[in-house]
């Protein structure tokens, strides 16, 4: 790919174990360096600052998916058929098969059900009081909704979670993170053919929605696997990411705690601030189909554009401090769902989850304490923990 002698290049590895592992110092040499730089070892364009990442993810003509949103061409194949990896009128019709289900209607109806399984969660964790923030909080929960939801079967569950982030994993360079995962993301989508071909989805799910649009032809039917896998693989380490980055910041953080516990109508402002923070996908990929200027630099046809969320959320351009957690800032426009047509389609469900959680902790954990080194998991998409040793401080007497 010839590039235009003005656009700096940025020669390191973004996508070391050590950058994955603390991303943000590159980020701000990204920004530093300009509005598109060329990341030389990647060959890609990545858009750091925030103005350019709204700016690409709202011209969904220029910088389209359908070749790809990951950064090898093996990935990109095997996302094919996706909602993610799709454009025009396709993406049209294939966000409307599933995304009736997570209307914010559709998820209102899902708080009882998901305060319950909330409680019960956190119960469980204020017994044990130390605790591992991913496992016992930020993961039991999504794992208890979202496979029911899309109705994968319980004889797929127990590899579900390791599939998921490797779904995720394989989206990066070819680098050796990718290459294992790519063999896990193929297994997930082979159990999704077998899962189609049995037509084994719980009843009622929105796995039989999509068995039920391909009866009635408005879908393909060898488009339906990719589909299955398309609200359940981004849902899980996401979510995950959101609730265990919420924990640690406010155990890090325990006057922040006690505002949210004072007045629980900080919440849904917090899980903006947190996904802000933490960006759970910290870049995706797009195609350009045509020369174009992006913040005076040329970005030429065909080449390869990483817009990268964890970035554009850091950016000193549009945020006050933007290294601080703070919960009262209005943080409604950070971009870790994305934006444009392919803004997230499960925030909803996501934010509800996490506001759900934080709202139960509120009331009944006076202090979250760290009680341990957290570990980050390695992963060339996902930003999130992987172990997050705390102390639950349950409150005397629990607030209203
Ligand atoms: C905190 C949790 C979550 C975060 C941070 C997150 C982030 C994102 C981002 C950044 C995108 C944009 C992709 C792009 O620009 O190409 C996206 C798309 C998507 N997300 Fe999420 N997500 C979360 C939870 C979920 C959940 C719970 C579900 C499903 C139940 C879900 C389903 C999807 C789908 C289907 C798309 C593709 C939409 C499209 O291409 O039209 N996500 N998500």
């Amino acid at each position: 790919m010839a590039t235009d002698i003005s656009t700096p290049q940025y020669r390191a590895n973004i996508y070391s174990t050590e950058a994955i592992l603390d991303p943000y110092p590159h980020y701000a040499e990204l920004r530093a360096l300009g509005p598109v730089v060329w990341l030389a070892r990647h060959r890609v364009f990545a858009v750091s600052r925030y103005a350019e990442c709204k700016s690409v993810l709202l011209d969904d003509e220029t910088f389209i998916s359908g070749d790809g949103v990951g950064l090898n061409p093996v990935a990109n194949k095997l996302g094919q058929g996706t909602t993610l990896n799709s454009d025009g009128d396709e993406h049209t019709l294939k966000r409307s098969v599933l995304a009736h289900r997570l209307t914010p209607k559709a998820v209102r109806k899902m708080t009882s059900a998901i305060e319950e399984k909330a409680e019960s969660i956190v119960e469980n964790a204020l017994r044990k009081q130390w605790v591992d923030g991913v496992d016992d909080l930020a993961t039991a929960l999504p794992m208890s909704i979202v496979p029911d939801l899309v109705g994968w079967p319980e004889d797929g569950r127990d590899d579900l979670l390791r599939w998921a982030g490797a779904t995720f994993d394989a989206l990066g360079p070819i680098n050796r993170h990718a290459v294992g995962a790519t063999k896990a993301a193929a297994e997930m989508l082979a159990f999704s053919k077998r899962v189609v071909r049995e037509r084994s989805v719980l009843p009622g799910s929105m796995g039989e929605d999509v068995l039920i649009a391909a009866d009635e032809n408005k879908i393909d039917k060898s488009q339906c696997p990719a589909l299955m896998i398309d609200y359940l693989a981004p849902s899980l380490d996401t979510t995950i990411g959101a609730i265990s980055g919420a924990l640690n910041l406010f155990a890090q953080h325990p006057d922040q705690w006690q505002a949210v516990r004072e007045n629980p109508d900080l919440i849904p402002n917090a899980v903006n601030e947190v996904v802000r923070f933490e960006s759970p996908i910290r870049a995706f990929s797009r195609r350009a189909t045509r020369d174009t200027d992006v913040g005076g630099s040329m970005i030429p046809a065909g080449g390869r554009v990483l817009v990268v969320y964890a970035s554009a959320n850091r950016d000193p351009r549009e945020w006050h401090d933007p290294d601080s957690f703070d919960i009262t800032r209005d943080a409604a426009r950070q971009l870790g769902f994305g934006s444009g047509t392919h803004g997230c389609a499960g925030q909803g469900l996501a934010r509800l989850e996490t506001q759900t959680i934080l709202r139960i902790l509120a009331r009944r954990v006076a202090r979250i304490e760290p009680a341990g080194s957290a570990e980050r998991a390695i992963n060339n998409v996902i930003h999130r923990y992987e172990r997050l040793p705390l102390k639950l401080v349950a409150a005397g007497k629990a607030l209203s």
